[in-house]
Formats: C-alpha cells, structure tokens, sequence
C-alpha cells in the first residue's frame, strides 16, 4: 500500500490534501529503513497510526501540547511539548531524543512555531534524513502571525533558500542560521489547490502547501 492510500485507510487528513502522492518520492525509498519518525501534531493519532502502519521498523513519535492527545499504542510514544516556547520544545526533544529519520511538523501551524520547530529539530535529523513542515498555506494569514509586511513568511523563507542558499528569520538564532545553511541540501515544496478545508473559508478552494527539506550526508536507504 502506498503512503496516500495509507493516510486514506486512517482517515488522515494528509490524504485529503494529497501530501501523500508528494512524499512519496522521498519516503518510499525508506520504508524499510526508517528506524526513528517525530510528528509534531498528534491530534486524534490518525497520522501517528498511518505512519506506524507505512514504517514496518519504526518507532513513532508524537509531540502535542494538550496531555489529553498524547497516547502510547504499539510502536507510538507520545510527550507534551509546545510549539511556542523553544524551552518547551528542548525538554520535549529530549524525551524523544535525537537520529531521528523524518520529522513532520503538524502542529499549531503558527509561522513562529514553524521557525523554532525547525532550529529546534533539525540538527536531530539523521544525514539524508527528511524534515516536513504541513500547511504552510497559514502562513499566509495574520490569523497565523504574518506580520503585515510579510517579512516573516515562512513560505518566503524557504523559497529564499532555494533561491540562494541562505536562510534568514527573526525566530532564528545565529547558530540555528549556520546550522540550516550548512546542513540543509535542499527544499521541495509542494501545493495544490483541494476544494478542501477551513483556509476556503469563502474564499474559493482551499491550498494545500508544505515543505519536505533533506538533510546533507548520505540517506539510510
Ligand atoms: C492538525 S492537528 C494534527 C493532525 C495529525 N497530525 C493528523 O494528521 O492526524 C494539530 C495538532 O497540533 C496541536 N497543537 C496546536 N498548537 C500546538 C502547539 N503550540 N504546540 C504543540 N502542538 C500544538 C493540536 O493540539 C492538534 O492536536
């Protein structure tokens, strides 16, 4: 089974964005090996329970700042963490601990939170690892902390990257800056227009945007 029809057997919204047809490229490859996976959004499990089922020797993990949505089941091992405070999202990433194979970020989708999940985690990834970051269409929005010049979109950040190679936020410390660009090969992005979802909002159909960024070094495939 492939990794949409697979978010389509858990009902993981994923598929209805058809992020699945767009991953499958760089995870499929890795099904066998990928030993460690970190979702940040654990809301009813659905997506935890998609991986566990996809990744037939992982372990998964799940970050959510509400207790009530962390649960163990399986290969899946929950711990609170919030995106909004790095200290938070440090002691989180210390329960989970780091050579970690694929990060996906499906939390609060706020741009700040997007920024400090990505500093706080990449240097965690393993060489040729894969970090996503989901619904990047928010960052779009006020509603989501665009501050009304745009200088903090995220989606502007990474396609700054792809065009030259530098990253550059006011979330990020200098050493996460060093670190991203050194570190970061290179950036994919996704999007789609669904007809789905609350970003419609009357507005005509919905965008399904996010990010998959792969690590320098050479993938355990
Ligand atoms: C879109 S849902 C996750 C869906 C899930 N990944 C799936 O595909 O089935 C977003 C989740 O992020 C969590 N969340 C919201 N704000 C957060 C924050 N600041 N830190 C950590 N998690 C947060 C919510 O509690 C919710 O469970």
């Amino acid at each position: 089974m492939n990794l949409q029809e697979t978010f389509q057997k858990f009902s993981a919204d994923k598929h209805v964005h058809h992020f699945g047809d767009f991953y499958e490229q760089f995870l499929g490859p890795r099904k066998d090996s990928v030993r460690r996976l970190l979702e940040i959004g654990v809301a009813f499990g659905n997506s935890l329970r998609a991986w566990q089922d996809y990744f037939p020797n992982a372990r998964i993990f799940g970050i959510d700042h509400a207790p009530e949505k962390c649960f163990f089941e399986g290969r899946i091992t929950c711990f609170v963490g919030n995106q909004d405070h790095r200290e938070s999202l440090r002691e989180a990433h210390a329960a989970v601990g780091g050579d970690l194979d694929v990060v996906i970020d499906d939390g609060g989708h706020r741009i700040n939170q997007q920024v400090k999940t990505l500093a706080e985690f990449f240097p965690s990834v393993v060489p040729g690892g894969v970090f996503i970051i989901e619904d990047l269409h928010a960052s779009f929005s006020p509603d989501y902390g665009l501050l009304a010049d745009g200088s903090n979109s995220i989606y502007k950040m990474l396609t700054t990257f792809q065009e030259k190679g530098t990253f550059a936020h006011g979330c990020l410390e200098p050493s996460d800056v060093e670190y991203l660009q050194e570190h970061v090969l290179s950036c994919h992005i996704f999007s789609r227009r669904t007809g789905h979802g609350k970003a419609g909002r009357g507005k005509g159909k919905a965008m399904s945007l996010a990010a998959v960024l792969i690590k320098k070094g050479v993938p355990n495939v």
